[in-house]
């Protein structure tokens, strides 16, 4: 028969290193947890409609990527509908946001998830069709303050605060290559990306037929885009297009000043990349990205966000300015795990799992019970212990025993029948007798 493997760009997550994906979310829930946020979960499947009217119809990501069908109905009074697998979840959380009316109660909302999305990108390093993100949004009515330059500096100064936590260095002169390196830029109110537009289809105009058809496309379609392309013979003429910075209202200017001023007054570093517009329609003012180059090769972005004051009116949905961010988990964890191979290296360690607290070996089947039963016991004082199988010989039970954990209990006739067991710590190899009743104790020292 031949075997059934994991669908194409998506792939299983085993252990040991399932282990550091929940250390990397437990620091973020803690990080999250002391900036006020509370985890919101909204489905995987939505409706199509709320992607094409929220990311843009012209996106790469609607255009391309979204895992999209046409849901059959089960019964007459139900209709057909076209439903995708999320490609990202901000536009989720705000049909959430205008569904329960989130914005009635007048307050911020500081809502963070972490999940699955899905994209139909070509697979590489670094580069999923199921991918994980964490991400963040402060969303609420202008009266509770959403659209202050205070909340995006201080959802950067987050972003700073939980990288640090996670002991990701910040690039720097000597480091350059190393640590992550944050690049900002304000894309205009609503008012100003039009104007700003128009003079870029404008500019493209004569020249568009000199770059490559992708350019040529987007600069029909969707002429930002082309500020982001990578193609190397169109950068002369993208270096040349009008820079957004000269297109921004004296509100928009003032805005990305302030939050300038605050990272600054935060020590945290960035630098301002004018052609950074990101592939979603949504974003108005800031726009932001991190990215490292460690252990991620082309995909170096770590992670996006930005401000989308108008998403939630696009949705059908009262004002209600935003901000925030997604971290692609997989790249992420793909640093972390750079960082650790490069540091061991340096330290000439090598690696080993961490090991169980006990592994309890019954001497025979008779003592599988009484075994299971006193590993229950250490287990509920909080140990991890392991049970091994009566029918092993002893020095097979030794074995499995090394292998998984720092001591063996064993449990015979003679101990079930005086609640002592005998153990031997592998480390020292001593050997001792201890009362059932003092086990959690000896083990746990
Ligand atoms: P995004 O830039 O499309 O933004 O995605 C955010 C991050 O998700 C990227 O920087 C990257 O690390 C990760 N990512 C994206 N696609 C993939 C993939 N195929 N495989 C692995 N990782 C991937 C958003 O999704 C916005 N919703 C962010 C946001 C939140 N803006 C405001 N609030």
């Amino acid at each position: 028969m031949p075997t059934i493997k994991a669908v194409r760009g998506t792939r299983d997550l085993l252990p040991p290193e399932t282990a550091l994906w929940n250390r990397v979310e437990a620091v973020a829930r803690d990080v999250f947890r002391r900036y006020g946020f509370h985890e919101i979960r909204t489905p995987v499947l939505e409706a199509t409609e709320l992607f094409a009217r929220g990311v843009g119809e012209e996106t790469d990501i609607v255009s391309k990527e979204m895992y999209t069908w046409e849901d059959r109905a089960r019964a007459q009074s139900e209709k057909a509908q076209s439903l995708t697998l999320r490609p990202e979840n901000t536009a989720g959380v705000v049909r959430a946001y205008i569904e329960h009316k989130l914005g009635d109660t007048g307050q911020l909302q500081k809502l963070y998830y972490i999940g699955p999305q899905f994209r139909r990108e070509r697979p590489q390093k670094g580069r999923y069709r199921q991918f994980f993100q964490i991400g963040a949004e402060v969303i609420g009515p202008a009266t509770a303050g959403s659209e202050s330059p205070l909340r995006d500096a201080e959802v950067l100064e987050m972003l700073a605060a939980l990288l640090d936590a996670l002991e990701i260095p910040r690039a720097s002169a000597e480091n350059e290559f190393r640590g992550w390196r944050l690049q900002l830029n304000s894309v205009g109110s609503s008012t100003d990306r039009p104007r700003y537009v128009a003079a870029l289809r404008e500019a493209l105009g004569p020249v568009k037929d000199r770059m490559c058809p992708d350019n040529q496309r987007r600069a029909e379609t969707n002429p930002l885009r082309v500020l982001d392309s990578k193609d190397v013979e169109d950068q002369e003429i993208i270096d040349a297009l009008p820079k957004i910075a000269d297109y921004l209202d004296d509100a928009s200017k003032a805005h990305f000043a302030a939050v300038l001023d605050s990272l600054d007054a935060c020590g945290v570093p960035y630098t301002v990349n004018p052609r950074l517009v990101r592939g979603l329609d949504y974003y108005t003012r800031t726009t932001f990205e991190f990215t490292v180059n460690l252990g991620l090769g082309t995909q170096n972005a770590m992670l996006g966000g930005g401000r989308y004051d108008g998403l939630s009116e696009m949705l059908g949905g009262p004002r209600a300015p935003g901000i925030g961010f997604a971290i692609g988990e997989d790249r992420l964890i793909l640093t972390l795990q750079a960082l650790e191979e490069a540091r061991a290296a340096a330290a000439g360690e090598i690696a080993v799992t961490p090991k169980m607290d006990a592994y309890v070996a019954p001497l025979s089947v008779g003592q599988h019970a009484a075994a299971l039963r006193l590993a229950h016991e250490l287990r509920a004082a909080g140990l991890a212990v392991e049970v091994g199988d009566g029918s092993f010989r002893l020095k097979r039970s030794f074995e499995a025993a090394e292998r998984v954990a720092r001591a063996i209990v064993i449990v015979g006739e003679d101990e079930v029948a005086h609640q002592v067991a005998t153990v031997k710590t592998f480390a020292t190899g001593e050997q001792r007798k201890v009362g059932f009743g003092e086990l959690a104790a000896v083990l746990g020292e």
